[in-house]
């Protein structure tokens, strides 16, 4: 069975007094919620996180991870420095990692390689632009996303994987996508894995959706069928919306 998931995006937000003090507040209003509930400060700020949720349910993700073991990449951060502070989770493949920072398809099939082979879990976002969906290639888009970065993987790896669909367009913007066009994107996404791997393991897979998706908007696109949950960037930073939108799933 698929896990019902609400994670929250800080992307490069919070110093660490701002990190402690918002870790503070959702520790103390987390709702009882069958949900898993991830948040992933910056890389600075990810060790002291650890700490401070010690025993908690709320687990700390990362933004990001470099795919070598170790060695001269200035500026980077392993999987083995991650997990090493308690750290079991990375996102990937986040669309201003792609756009900003150069990170192509072929470099995240990397990166995920090397998180799955040293046991972390991988929260994988993907998703259109805006001209894809006006021309109407969005699923295409996506398809192909998924295609080159993780149906080389063995099967098993599934268990390890969490995706995130997040339309570019809907990032940041307060435009969010409609639940009828999440779950639409859902449902295919589902049958693409399916059809690729096979029936089970898209049923398994968890697909959260992120984009705009506020206190007041996350309880009907959480109720679509398969929308597992949210990854959550603007709303995330303040407590209140936050602990909302864990109330809404
Ligand atoms: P917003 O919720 O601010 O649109 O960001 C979504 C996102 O990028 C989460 O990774």
């Amino acid at each position: 069975m698929r896990n019902k998931i609400v994670a929250g995006n800080w992307k490069m937000n919070k110093n660490m007094a701002g990190t402690d003090a918002l870790l503070a507040e959702l520790s103390a209003k987390l709702p009882n919620t069958h949900a898993k509930v991830m948040v992933s400060p910056t890389f600075v700020n990810l060790a002291g996180a650890v700490r401070q949720l010690e025993g908690s349910e709320i687990e700390v993700i990362s933004q990001n991870m470099h795919f070598a073991e170790s060695g001269a990449y200035t500026g980077e951060i392993s999987a083995d420095m991650l997990l090493d502070i308690g750290i079991k989770t990375v996102i990937l493949g986040h669309s201003e990692r792609r756009a900003y920072f150069g990170e192509t398809d072929e470099i995240l099939k990397k990166k995920v390689e090397a998180a799955l082979a040293n046991n972390m879990t991988v929260m994988f976002c993907f998703g259109e632009e805006l001209q894809d969906r006006k021309s109407g290639n969005h699923f295409s888009v996506v398809e192909s996303q998924l295609k080159n970065a993780l149906f080389d993987l063995d099967p098993s790896a599934w268990s390890s994987i969490i995706l995130a669909y997040e339309p570019v367009w809907a990032i940041g913007t307060g435009e969010t996508a409609s639940p009828e066009q999440a779950q639409e994107m859902h449902a295919f996404i589902r049958k693409t894995i399916a059809t690729a791997f096979d029936q089970t393991i898209a049923d398994n897979v968890s697909i959260l959706y992120g984009g705009s998706v506020k206190p007041s908007n996350a309880e009907e696109i959480f109720s679509k069928p398969d929308v597992d949950g949210g990854l959550i960037g603007g709303a995330a930073l303040a407590a209140d919306d936050f602990i909302a939108i864990i109330k809404a799933i």
